[in-house]
């Protein structure tokens, strides 16, 4: 299936308990066993819009730095473009079953160097070289229906798109 451009929602303005959990997100952006353990007890509050044949991006969060907490809803067989990310890149999968498939830029082009399935509870993790947006190369299919908790630190949509 071909990749499709996803629509961004802005959550309404969290409450204040919520806000201080996507804050400790946010600050917790270089210590990959913080935020997974964050995230193990987190619970999205609200409704994400259904995107037919696609996912929808929701901000639950964003700083003035760019640094954004953002929950995916994914329709079956959703297919992000091949994109890069801004330097700390925080993947958890809250349901469902994502496949990623990584790629190397070389001087042939993309290279696929993996694939590999994240069901609920499991996680990627990528720390790259500030200031660029092709950092940890990948596209995302959504196996199943899903939804995963996404932590930038800058707007993903920056992230470099190859496809
Ligand atoms: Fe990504």
């Amino acid at each position: 299936m071909s990749s499709c451009i996803a629509k961004t929602y802005t959550a309404p303005n969290p409450p204040e308990a919520e806000k201080k959990v996507l804050r400790g997100f946010i600050d917790s952006l270089t210590n990959e066993s913080r935020l997974l353990s964050l995230s193990t007890q987190f619970q999205p509050q609200g409704d994400f819009p259904h995107a037919p044949h696609c996912y929808s991006r929701n901000i639950l969060m964003r700083m003035e730095s760019g640094a954004e907490v953002m929950i995916a809803r994914w329709d079956q067989d959703a297919v992000t473009p091949i994109h890069g990310h801004p330097q700390f890149a925080f993947v958890y999968v809250l349901q469902g079953q994502l496949q990623m498939e990584h790629y190397h830029d070389t001087d042939q082009g993309l290279l696929l160097a993996e694939t590999i399935i994240k069901n609920k509870g499991q996680h990627i993790y990528a720390a790259g070289i500030a200031g660029r947006y092709d950092n940890a190369i990948h596209r995302v299919t959504a196996l199943t229906p899903s939804l995963s908790l996404h932590v930038y630190s800058d707007d993903a949509l920056k992230g470099k798109f190859f496809s």
